[in-house]
Formats: structure tokens, sequence, C-alpha cells
């Protein structure tokens, strides 16, 4: 099975961190698309990355593909990937609040997987709700469910109700538990420097 990530940032480096070492792509290099040159290269230095700067040179060979841009890129991303997907890919988004039917109509396709992921993927404890659409088969679900389960684990929802309601909760929750600290931190290092420059 060929496994590709489009966006090579936070979410998308941490799925694919996870995913490049998964039994399901046979030994196979997960694939990643990022425009940016810098993270091109950045990520070459993973030896379980196939690195692309053109879609044309991944997309129509890939049977999964993660969609790992901010959603503000994803129409412009998918004008651009419109010609190169067919009814038989599985798209997974893992972007906030783009709906399934936005996707369907815009990239013109059936088969979508929408997640919520979670910051603490990147240490292996994520958990990333998602649901489908009809045209995802069970087998499908159950491929894209492992590829997931290698980030922490996955909560399966019957509808993207539930993914909206974990955006607030798990997606974005842990975000602002580390700026609550990371503001706490900011002070107390802020105290002790004028304790010093008291002292001296
Ligand atoms: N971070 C979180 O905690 C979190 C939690 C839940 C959900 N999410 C979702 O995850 C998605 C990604 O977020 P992120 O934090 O990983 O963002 P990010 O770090 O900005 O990563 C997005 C990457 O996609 C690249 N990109 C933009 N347009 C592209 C295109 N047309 N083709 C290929 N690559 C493109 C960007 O390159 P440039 O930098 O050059 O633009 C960047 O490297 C978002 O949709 C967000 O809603 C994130």
């Amino acid at each position: 099975m060929k496994v590709l990530v489009i966006g090579g940032g936070n979410m998308g480096l941490t799925y694919s961190e996870g995913m490049s070492k998964s039994p399901l792509l046979n030994r196979r290099k997960l694939m990643i698309q990022d425009l940016s040159p810098e993270t091109q290269e950045k990520l070459r230095e993973n030896p379980e990355f196939e690195v692309f700067d053109k879609l044309e040179d991944c997309l129509p060979s890939a049977d999964i593909i993660f969609i790992a841009v901010k959603p503000y890129h994803c129409v412009e991303l998918f004008e651009k990937m419109k010609s190169m997907v067919s009814d038989q890919q599985v798209f997974v988004s893992l972007m906030a609040g783009v709906t399934i039917d936005f996707i369907k109509d815009h990239l013109g396709v059936p088969k979508v997987v929408r997640t919520m992921p979670n910051l603490p993927a990147k240490v292996g404890l994520g958990v990333t709700s998602f649901t489908e659409s009809e045209a995802v088969s069970r087998v499908e679900l159950l491929m894209v469910r492992n590829l997931l389960d290698t980030t922490g684990e996955s909560i399966h929802v019957e509808t993207e109700k539930f993914i909206d309601k974990s955006t607030g909760i798990s997606g974005s929750g842990p975000a602002y538990v580390f700026y609550f600290m990371n503001s706490m931190l900011e002070a107390a290092k802020k105290w002790a420097f004028q304790i010093m420059i008291l002292k001296f």
C-alpha cells in the first residue's frame, strides 16, 4: 500500500513519523509532499521518507492520501489535486473545520475520512477521532485506523458532529494547557531574574 502525506509541517511530520514504521507500508517508503524547499530538506534527513516537490510525481500512485495543510490552504491545494485523483483513492483529512462534503465537492472524490488529531501524537500518545463518507469500505477504514494508531489511539465516531466536539476538547485542548504552562514558566523566569538583579 502506498501512503502519501501532503504537508510536512507539525501534524504531517508527526503522523508521517508514526506511519512510516507501519507494516501496512510493506517496507515501502512513506511519501511526503511539501512546497517549501527548507521543509523538504529537513524531511529528506529521514531515510524512511520519500520526499516530493511536485504532486504529479506522487499523488497519482498513492492509495491513501493524508491531507495535513492548514485549512485556509485547502481550496488552492484541491484545485491543483483535482485532475490527478481517482475514485479508488482514500483521502484522510487532518484539517480542523473542513467537512467531508466540502472535500468531496471540491476534490470530486467519494472516499473521505475526516479526523481530528492532537499534539500528544508527537510522543505516541495522541488521540485521533475519525469518521468517514459512505463510499469508504470497512477494509479501507480498518487500514486508515491502523495507520492512525501508529501515533497513539484512534476513536471512531458515527458522525462529524462528534469530530467538531473533539476539536474543542482533545484537538485544541492540549495546546491551551501548553500555553498556560508556558506562561507560568515565563513568569517564573522573569521573577527569578528580578530577584537576581536585586541580590547583586
Ligand atoms: N497542530 C495541532 O495541534 C493540530 C491539532 C489538530 C488539527 N490540526 C490540523 O492539522 C493541519 C496541519 O496543521 P500544522 O500545525 O501541522 O500546520 P503547519 O505546521 O503549518 O504545516 C502545514 C504544512 O503544509 C505545507 N503546505 C501548505 N500548502 C501546501 C500545499 N499546497 N502543498 C503541500 N504542502 C503545503 C506548509 O508549508 P509552508 O509552511 O511553506 O506554508 C507546511 O509545511 C491543520 O489543518 C490543522 O487544522 C493541527
